[in-house]
């Protein structure tokens, strides 16, 4: 059996419309792929059919929109729908329990559906991330429960996601995309696939395992690097020096195949992906009896990082004469990152929560995050307008920097808010001259690691 994809009209479906299905799905419909998506929430799907999307992905709404007009894309709750396409892609959610362990649930349903309607000649890529191991002993054979043989009726191979949220669709169209074949057809099949279908380069490895521990090297390597960014810019508190200056100046430094690259500081690390991924690297290695100290130090810097900045905050109004318990302080940006407003596992939160135990009034402002959201995780009413939020502040920290924070008028904002207001950088990382004009404004400024 040849598997297709030697035709130029190759039809798609993605398992799993979450955010990186999502994401795949009307990427591919954008470049002229007929797309069918496949997930088991029906109002997630009657939202998608109607042409609308609940993620805050910048440009995702629309091109859901686009998709469904153009009838590129496709929404159903129906797996039969995948036996009439030449591509599987999964990419349903792989959460872990506390210990590492990844909860299988969606993959399991997810594969078992899909062998009941797989058809010969047809190409599995799962992009789902997983411990090394589960592609082959979890969902191969579950993938062969409707009685076909993987390798030989159907191809299958892991391509790990690397997308981040904020960038995502320009991400997907440009980052290489690894790839592991069941076999040497199933890992060309799934190559020509994305080459032809997001036009991307791929980066083959000699297995699945290898691939399944790509992407978990990803995020080991990126919770590491900013561990390293955080643990640099408390030392550098301590010495008078400035973090962002000596990333800077180490950056520059050639080594190996490229330049060092120290990520930068920050309120600390959330979202779905890097709060999970490392324990469930921990996890898989120390069934092997492996022990990984460099994951649990990474996670503990940066968990710590949450109360090192409620720490600052509330030094920083002290200094200014102002008690935490008679302060006002407005947050400008929730999310986890900057220019999103996914709250998943916002390290935000507990900056929040720290300040409320201080007494302080805490005002919540973020224009890119669900409003609804914001109530349910934080449990207040967020201000509607930064003007708001700012009113009568004793400090304004900028725990999340959107690109359209960049429109305020930092003038009109200090006129709002209390003298000599502390104005916290959480993850704006202005320069010099920013800083200088703030200062001048009347704002006492304190970054993470300045
Ligand atoms: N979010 C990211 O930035 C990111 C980046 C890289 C990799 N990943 C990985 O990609 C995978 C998906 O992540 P996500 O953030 O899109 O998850 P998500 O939770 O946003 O979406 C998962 C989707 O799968 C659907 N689903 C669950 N069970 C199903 C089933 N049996 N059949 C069909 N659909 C089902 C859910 O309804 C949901 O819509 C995870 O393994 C994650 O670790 C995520």
């Amino acid at each position: 059996m040849r598997f297709l994809l030697d035709r130029e009209d190759i039809t798609v479906s993605v398992v799993g419309l979450g955010y990186v299905g999502s994401c795949v799905a009307v990427s591919l419909a954008d470049n002229g792929v007929d797309v069918v998506g496949v997930d088991v929430d029906a109002s997630l799907i009657e939202e998608m059919e109607a042409g609308r999307c609940r993620l805050k992905e910048p440009g995702l709404p629309e091109l859901v929109a686009k998709g469904r007009g153009s009838g590129r894309l496709r929404v159903t709750t129906d797996f039969a729908a995948i036996s009439d396409t030449d591509v599987v892609v999964i990419a349903v959610g792989t959460p872990v329990q506390e210990d590492g362990t990844l909860v299988e649930t969606q993959v399991e349903s997810a594969a078992t559906e899909i062998g009941l309607h797989l058809r010969a000649g047809q190409v599995v890529i799962f992009k789902s991330t997983v411990p090394p191991g589960t592609t082959r002993a979890l969902v191969a054979p579950l993938l062969e429960g409707g009685g076909l043989t993987c390798g030989e009726d159907f191809g299958l191979a892991f391509c790990p996601e690397r997308l981040s949220q904020g960038s995502a669709l320009a991400e997907i169209r440009r980052l290489p995309v690894v790839v592991g074949g069941w076999d040497e057809r199933s890992g060309a099949a799934a190559e020509r696939f994305w080459r032809a279908g997001l036009g991307v380069e791929t980066v083959p490895c000699s297995s699945i395992e290898a691939a399944e521990t790509v992407k978990l090297l990803n995020n080991w390597w990126i919770d590491h690097n900013i561990a390293l960014a955080n643990e640099l810019a408390r030392y550098c508190a301590a010495i008078g020096v400035d973090a962002m200056e000596v990333i800077a100046a180490t950056n520059e430094v050639p080594k190996g195949k490229g330049n060092i690259n120290v990520l930068s500081p920050g309120v600390g690390v959330g979202g779905s992906c890097l709060t999970k991924d490392p324990w469930m690297l921990w996890r898989s290695a120390r069934e092997r009896g492996v022990d990984l100290s460099t994951v649990v130090t990474a996670r503990e810097a940066n968990e710590a990082m949450p109360g090192y900045v409620a720490g600052l905050i509330v030094d920083g109004l002290a200094a200014l004469g102002t008690p935490a318990d008679r302060s006002r302080v407005a947050v400008l940006g929730l999310s986890f990152k900057n220019n999103t407003g996914d709250l998943r596992s916002t390290p935000t939160l507990p900056v929040v929560s720290a300040l409320r135990e201080a007494g302080a009034d805490v005002a919540l402002f973020d224009p890119l995050a669900d409003p609804d959201e914001i109530r349910k995780e934080f449990g207040v009413e967020p201000s509607s307008g930064v003007e708001g939020a700012a009113s009568g502040a004793d400090c304004l920290a900028v725990l999340a920097w959107h690109d359209e924070f960049a429109e305020l008028d930092m003038a009109a904002l200090r006129a709002l808010t209390a003298p000599g207001c502390l104005f916290l950088d959480g993850r704006a990382h202005f320069d010099e001259q920013t800083v200088e004009s703030l200062t001048g404004l009347g704002f006492t400024y304190r970054g993470i690691g300045r």
